[in-house]
């Protein structure tokens, strides 16, 4: 059987402002101040490790959201999404508080609100938006969308907190808080980071205990090899609670062994062991024990990319996803399949990328062993009789602008 490959597309800087520009001129018969524009993500490794306080270390991808913004006098925010067919939507933004916005409109507002809460002077303003970042791929379209939102409110009201490092970090706090309160989830702060962090051409290596960041460098093409993302389009339901579900279970082990979190363990000479003893719940011995090996690989991942011997990460990225389906338990039969396949054909190693619950996973492979390897993925989801998957090649791009 030969199934069809689906690329995904990805717009150019210009493609994507063009588009952008011209919704918002058509929609509110008026110029907007500019262009701004974030990136999605996908994590090369270390799952499930931000909210314990532990490390990253995602890449942005070239795959951006964009939004076309103009300020307005008073509080009403008025926004238009080529991705969302309803229409207009208008929020006072005095209105504005947890529980009050639904759907994707909660994380425009929501970072309006945060800048706000934090003392920021921000109004009303009228926004477009036009993403291609895929939605629901698990590549971080909700970061996209609030960093795009960040680092076009602080241009317009000049607060000028995009201009260095230190203030993208708050960005990206205020814009985690925007996602917590106002739309709801209760992620850790990772795609955030890498969609107002990042720099082109690098890995973000994000230390979640301090905000620290270190910049490493990530060219694939150099080594000949290439980052397929598969998204393997599966929708699970109860995500949501899986996800707080974790994080809660994350955090009763925590208070279990006395430390504020995870991290201290993995930081603690007295091992692994000594914690996993000290548990009495199994399902918290298996939590721990993948939160704690995933963020010492995350260190042996950037001593290799340090060494320059990027091939030989594979065996942690096996190891990765290992841990993410039978310890974390968050894989799910469609990322499996991508993994075991992509293994299979070839990859160096492969990997469930982000929450997990289906979104994508990704394969390192030879640069010349993309298509094929796709054509085996596809091949096996249709044998399967699985929705076709999605396919992007990845490579590390530049942060919101
Ligand atoms: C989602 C969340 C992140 C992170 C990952 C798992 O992408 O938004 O904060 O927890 O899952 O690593």
């Amino acid at each position: 059987m030969t199934a069809d490959v689906t690329w995904l597309d990805v717009w150019t800087p210009q493609e994507g402002a063009d588009r952008v520009r011209a919704l918002f001129a058509g929609r509110f018969e008026a110029e907007p101040e500019g262009t701004w524009s974030a990136p999605g993500r996908v994590n090369l490794i270390g799952e499930h490790t931000d909210y314990n306080g532990g490390l990253c270390l995602p890449i942005a991808l070239p795959h951006r959201t964009y939004a076309a913004l103009r300020r307005r006098d008073d509080d009403i925010v008025r926004l238009v999404s080529a991705q969302e067919p309803a229409g207009l939507r208008t929020v006072d933004l005095a209105d504005v508080a947890p529980g009050t916005v639904d759907g994707w409109v909660g994380y425009v507002v929501g970072v309006a609100w945060a800048l706000r809460q934090a003392g920021h002077a921000v109004s009303g303003f009228d926004v477009a938006i036009d993403s291609c970042v895929p939605y629901g791929a698990g590549l971080s379209s909700s970061a996209a969308l609030e960093a795009s939102t960040a680092v076009a409110l602080d241009a317009v009201f000049a607060l000028g907190l995009a201009a260095s490092d230190e203030g993208r970090a708050t960005l990206a706090a205020l814009c985690v808080r925007a996602e917590n309160e106002i739309a709801g989830a209760p992620t850790g702060g990772m795609d955030q980071a890498a969609s107002l962090r990042s720099q082109d051409g690098h890995a973000l290596l994000l230390d979640c205990l301090d905000g620290s960041v270190r910049h490493v460098p990530f060219d694939l093409a150099a080594h000949d090899l290439a980052l397929l993302v598969v998204d393997t389009r599966a929708e699970h339901a109860l995500v949501d609670g899986q996800y707080a579900a974790r994080r809660a279970s994350c955090e009763a082990a925590a208070a279990r062994l006395g430390v504020g979190t995870l991290r201290e363990v993995s930081d603690d000479p007295r091992g692994l062991e000594w914690a996993l003893d000290k548990l009495d719940d199994e399902v918290q011995v298996r939590r721990v024990r993948h939160v704690v090996n995933e963020i010492d690989r995350v260190t042996w991942f950037v001593a290799l990319l340090d060494a320059g011997e990027v091939g030989l990460v594979g065996t942690l990225m096996n190891a990765s996803h290992a841990s993410l389906r039978d310890d974390y338990e968050v894989s799910c039969r469609e990322l499996d399949l991508v993994v075991d396949t992509a293994r299979a054909a070839g990859a160096v190693g492969a990997r469930m990328t982000g929450g997990g619950f289906g979104g994508s996973a990704i394969a390192l492979v030879a640069a010349d062993e993309v298509d094929r390897v796709a054509q085996t993925v596809a091949d096996a989801f249709a044998e399967q009789g699985l929705r076709a998957p999605a396919f992007l090649v990845a490579t590390a791009a530049g942060p919101a602008a």
